[in-house]
């Protein structure tokens, strides 16, 4: 089984434990490692250093593609191994060591990362740790369920330790696409030109000589948490749908829409499933993560390819997908981050993207990582790589968070992630508001008319009003346009917010 999967010459005096490989990470150091999405991270060795820290205190720069499986980041948090951790995460332990300020986040455009770091603007990264399903004859690796920041970080990192995990399909050997854009200046265009364009090798290509460890391995990805759509999550996807069938008739996309990206979670997950009803054909995606939606959508034909950086799904859909990835070989490839959600690309393809939001204001700013603007939740992921490039850059929220105590629409978002030109289209389970090419004035009063619940709809529009007689472009009651967020943060909730 090794033999087949290793087919590095003298593979064998480089296998060792978890824990002996993880002594080549010492404290200080700037460590990559796998893993996107709960997919495809480096299992073995993070669980080793966790250990390793418990008895002998030490702290090292973690980067990875974005958010880790099998609870590393809590586990890597519990252990105080995080002194600087980028560019993603979603874990609720480090969450709160992130707002407690005991661990330094950066929280970064995923497609940026590798760029700064290729360009020295982030140090030196001295051990780079990456899952693999093979490695090849020269030293190449093949990644298993993602790409995500891998390829960049075993090429610039000193040494590179590789999880061999034998559980993971050899039949994921084939499916990446690994393409590194050259130094600048003298950059060339990158030859993606469709969702299907495959420019690379589908291995890792490096230096086989940088191979300080292989670990052998047999973990398993974390199961996606997507939950299944309730009735908001549903009417969100309902008015989405309703919209791209409206563009179709108006002449402005085709029954194929455009390549379609869509964010991690639930309601994103609700939109892709949509799909599969109405009069939509010869779909492409051109995306992050590949949830179960795609495979739904690929399944009923109605999808012909899908371009992504990771493989998240739930259990059964997981095990189904792994157990016959020869039926899907040809419909789907695994990018490096910095490919899938390369913002000159996104341009180019003309992307539908479809992310969600904590928050939104009348203008149609969006917050999407800051609680009251100061607590982090997850992080700006891809969401700005491609709502500012896309064709269609769409946000997708609930009009009420914690039972009504919260209105996600407010005068003014307490951190802006996606700027007003951002942004074209708003959607909550009330309604759609199309705000291309509308000036302020106009964005907010379709942004209050058809997205706000009716609850908060009576302050929002009493707040519009004082300050669009107070004039401006932008109006606006500065005293009060943070307020909202004030009665959150003293007294839990918004409502106050409601009385005359
Ligand atoms: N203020 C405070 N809390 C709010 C809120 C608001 N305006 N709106 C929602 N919340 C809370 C919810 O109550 C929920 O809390 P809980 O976990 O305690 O139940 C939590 O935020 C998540 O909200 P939910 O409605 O379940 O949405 P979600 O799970 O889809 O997450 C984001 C929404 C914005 C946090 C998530 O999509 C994200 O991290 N986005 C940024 C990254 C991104 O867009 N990536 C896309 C490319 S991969």
């Amino acid at each position: 089984m090794v033999e087949q999967r290793c087919r590095l010459p003298g593979w064998q005096d480089l296998v060792m434990s978890a824990e002996q490989a993880a002594e080549l990470i010492q404290d200080g150091m700037i460590v990559g490692m796998s893993g996107f999405t709960r997919a495809g991270e480096a299992k073995a060795v993070p669980t080793a250093l966790a250990q390793r820290a418990h008895e002998k205190p030490f702290s090292i720069t973690l980067m990875t593609g974005a958010s880790l499986g099998n609870d590393l980041d809590a586990k890597l948090t519990e252990a105080k191994v995080l002194a600087r951790r980028m560019p993603f995460q979603v874990d609720n332990t480090l969450r709160k060591a992130i707002n407690a300020g005991e661990v330094m986040f950066i929280d970064q455009h995923l497609s940026e990362t590798v760029e700064l770091l290729r360009n020295k603007q982030l140090g030196k990264m001295d051990v780079a740790v990456i899952e693999a399903c093979a490695i090849t004859e020269e030293g190449g690796i093949v990644p298993t369920t993602s790409v995500g920041n891998s390829a960049s970080y075993a090429i610039l990192a000193d040494k590179v330790i590789i999880e061999l995990n034998l559980a993971s399909p050899a039949g994921l050997e084939g499916l990446h696409d690994i393409y590194i854009p050259q130094m600048r200046p003298n950059r060339q265009p990158i030859p993606v030109v469709a969702p299907d364009s495959r420019i690379g090798t589908p291995y890792i290509p490096i230096d086989a000589n940088k191979i300080a460890a292989i670990v052998i391995t047999e973990g398993k990805d974390s199961p996606s948490n997507v939950l299944p759509a309730d009735a908001e999550t549903q009417a969100i996807a309902d008015h989405l749908i309703q919209f791209f069938k409206e563009e179709i008739a108006a002449g402005r996309l085709t029954e194929s829409l455009l390549p379609l990206q869509a964010g991690i979670g639930t309601m994103a997950n609700a939109v892709m499933e949509g799909l599969i009803e109405g009069p939509f054909d010869r779909l492409t995606m051109y995306s992050e993560v590949l949830q179960d939606s795609t495979f739904d959508l690929l399944d009923s034909g109605k999808l012909t390819f899908a371009s992504g950086s990771s493989i998240t799904l739930s259990p059964k859909r997981n095990e189904q997908v792994m157990r016959e990835l020869d039926k899907y070989r040809n419909r789907l490839i695994l990018r490096p981050q910095e490919l899938s959600n390369h913002p000159g690309i996104v341009r180019r393809l003309g992307i539908i993207a479809i992310n969600t939001a904590l928050e939104a204001d009348i203008y149609g700013n969006v917050n999407s990582t800051h609680v009251c603007g100061t607590r982090m939740m997850n992080g700006i992921g891809g969401s700005g790589d491609f709502a500012r490039n896309s064709q269609l850059s769409i946000f997708v929220t609930k009009s009420i968070a914690k039972g009504g105590d919260i209105s996600s629409f407010v005068p003014f978002v307490s951190h802006v992630d996606h700027t007003e030109h951002d942004v074209d289209i708003l959607v909550s389970e009330q309604g759609l508001a199309d705000l291309r090419g509308l000036a302020p004035r106009e964005r907010a009063r379709v942004i209050i008319d058809n997205c706000v619940a009716p609850l908060y709809r009576p302050a929002l529009n009493r707040y519009f009003a004082e300050a669009c007689a107070r004039g401006g472009h932008t109006p606006h009651c500065l005293e009060k346009a943070l307020s909202w967020h004030q009665a959150l943060n003293t007294e839990g909730s918004m409502r106050s917010l409601l009385a005359e």
